[in-house]
C-alpha cells in the first residue's frame, strides 16, 4: 500500500496517540507469570503486541476482551507450545518471551519474520546460556531449553532494555540475584512494573555506569494496568507540529518516563517550548498532558552518550527535525540504529538525500545539514514502521508529493496512524 502525502497548512487540535508499545508487551508477559487474573485497559492493538499475546497463549495463556480492556488469566504453569512461537518483526516479543522461556522446564522455539531473523540474539544467547539454559541459534529461530537458572552478574556492552529486561525476568525464578550492567540507563520499565508490583529489583545509575539488581522470591499478583500513550509514537506528530506552520498540539495521558523523554532534552535544545500538566502514575510509570506549539527559530541539536537510549526510537524523526534547523545536527554513538528493524542509519540518509537533504553517514550516527528545501520524493521503508512515519512527516514539509511505499508496515506500531494524522492536519 502507498501513503500519498502533500504539503500541510498546519496541525492543530488534541491527540491521544496508541499505547505504549513497551508498556503493553511487559504487562503482557507479566500477567503471563502473575498468580491470578490481570486486566489490562488500553493495550496497543498493534501487529508487535499481538505477536507476543499470541505466543502466550502458546503457552496456556487466557484472555477475554471487554470494551477497551483485556482480561488476561495465567495458566497454573507455563506447557510447552505445539509449534514455534512466532515473534514476528518483534525485537520486545523475542528477547523478552526469551527470558520467561528460559527459565521455565519447558522447550520452545522462538521464531520471527525476515527481519527479526538478522537481528543480533546472542547478546541474550550468552548470559542465558551462562545462567544455565540451553539456547540454540545467535539469530532467530532460536530453541531454547528451559531450566533452572542461577543468578549472574552481566555486563551489556550496548545499553538495551531488551537485553535487561530478558536477564531480570530470568532471573526471577533464579537462584540468588542477577545483576545487570550497562553502559548508561535504558528504559526502566521492565524495573519500575515489577517493583510495583512487590518485586526487590533497584537500579543504581552513575558516570559511565547503569546497574540493575534484582532478588528473587516474591511472586507477582495478578493487576490492573492502564497503559498511557506511547511518546515514541506520539514523536512524529510533536516533530511535526515544530515543523508545520502555525501548529499547536496538545497530546493527552502521555508517558513520560524519564528513560524514555530525550526527545524532550532535543526539544529544549532546538529552542521549542513545551508544557507538561496533570501527572499521575501507574504501576510507577509517570502519565502527564503535554502541549507544543511551533517555534518561531530552530537552533541545531547534538544526540550522542546517554541520551541515545532515552530516545533510540525517535531518531528517525528527530533527523527530520534536523533537516529544519538553522545550522548542522549531529547524531553520534547511535550504531545500534544499524541492527533495528532496519539498518537506520543507511535509510535515513539514502532518503532524506532522495528528498534533497545534505546528509553525511557515520558508523555510529549521521550529520544533517539545515535548513533544507525538502522536494517531494518516493520513499522505501524497507518494511520499517519508523521510517514510513518520519518520511510521512517530513512529506508534509515538502514540496510536491511524497510517496511512502509498502505503508502498511506503519501498523506494526500505530495501527491508527493516517486516521490520526488526517484529525489533526489541515491542507
Ligand atoms: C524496547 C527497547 C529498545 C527499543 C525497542 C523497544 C523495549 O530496544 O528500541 O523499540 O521494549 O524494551 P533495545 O533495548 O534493544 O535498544
Amino acid at each position: 500500500m502507498d501513503l500519498v502525502v502533500k504539503r500541510a497548512a498546519t496541525l492543530q487540535g488534541q491527540l491521544r496517540p496508541p499505547s505504549d508499545k513497551s508498556l503493553t508487551h511487559r504487562a503482557y508477559m507479566l500477567a503471563a507469570i502473575a498468580k491470578g487474573p490481570s486486566e489490562i485497559i488500553g493495550p496497543l492493538a498493534s501487529q508487535d503486541c499481538e505477536s507476543t499475546l499470541s505466543c502466550l497463549r502458546q503457552i496456556g495463556l487466557k484472555y477475554e476482551e471487554f470494551g477497551g480492556a483485556r482480561v488476561l488469566t495465567p495458566p497454573e504453569s507455563w506447557s510447552a507450545p505445539a509449534g514455534p512461537l512466532d515473534c514476528g518483526n518483534s525485537g520486545t516479543t523475542i528477547r523478552l518471551l526469551g527470558g520467561l522461556v528460559a527459565s521455565r522446564p519447558i522447550s520452545a522455539t522462538l521464531s520471527g519474520d525476515s527481519s527479526l531473523s538478522k537481528r543480533p540474539m546472542r547478546r541474550i544467547a550468552e548470559p542465558l546460556r551462562v545462567m544455565g539454559a540451553t539456547v540454540i541459534g545467535d539469530t532467530p529461530p532460536l530453541e531454547i531449553q528451559g531450566a533452572q537458572l542461577r543468578g549472574i552478574e552481566h555486563r551489556s556492552p550496548v545499553s538495551s532494555a531488551q537485553v535487561k529486561s530478558c536477564l531480570l525476568l530470568a532471573g526471577l525464578r533464579a537462584e540468588g540475584p542477577t545483576i545487570v550492567r550497562e553502559p548508561s540507563l535504558s528504559r526502566d520499565h521492565t524495573e519500575r512494573m515489577l517493583s510495583a508490583l512487590g518485586v526487590d529489583v533497584r537500579t543504581l545509575s552513575g558516570d559511565g555506569e547503569s546497574i540493575a539488581r534484582l532478588n528473587p522470591g516474591a511472586g507477582i499478583q495478578g493487576f490492573r494496568f492502564e497503559v498511557p500513550a506511547d511518546i515514541s509514537s506520539a514523536a512524529f506528530f510533536i516533530v511535526g507540529a515544530c515543523l508545520v506552520p502555525g501548529s499547536n498540539l496538545q497530546i493527552i495521558d502521555l508517558g513520560v518516563n524519564p528513560t524514555r523523554t530525550g526527545i524532550l532534552d532535543v526539544l529544549r535544545q532546538v529552542g521549542a517550548r513545551y508544557s507538561l500538566e496533570d501527572g499521575r502514575e501507574e504501576l510507577n510509570e509517570p502519565v502527564a498532558n503535554f502541549e507544543i506549539r511551533r517555534p518561531t527559530m530552530l537552533q541545531p541539536f547534538e544526540i550522542s552518550g546517554a541520551l541515545v537510549p532515552r530516545l533510540i526510537d525517535e531518531i528517525p524523526i528527530l533527523a527530520v527535525l534536523a533537516t529544519q534547523c538553522d545550522g548542522t545536527s549531529t547524531i553520534r554513538d547511535a550504531a545500534e540504529l544499524r541492527v533495528k528493524e532496519s539498518d537506520r542509519i543507511e535509510l535515513i540518509a539514502s532518503n532524506l538525500r532522495a528528498m534533497g537533504v545534505e546528509v553525511e553517514v557515520h558508523v555510529d550516527g549521521l550529520t544533517i545539514a539545515g535548513p533544507a528545501r525538502m522536494k517531494g520524493a518516493v520513499v522505501d521503508p524497507a518494511g520499517d514502521h519508523r521510517i514510513a512515519m518520519a518520511f510521512t512527516i517530513a512529506g508534509l514539509i515538502a514540496d510536491g508529493t511524497t510517496t511512502i511505499r509498502g505503508a502498511e508496515c506503519i501498523a506494526t506500531s500505530y495501527p491508527d496512524f493516517e486516521r490520526h494524522l488526517g484529525g489533526i492536519c489541515a491542507v
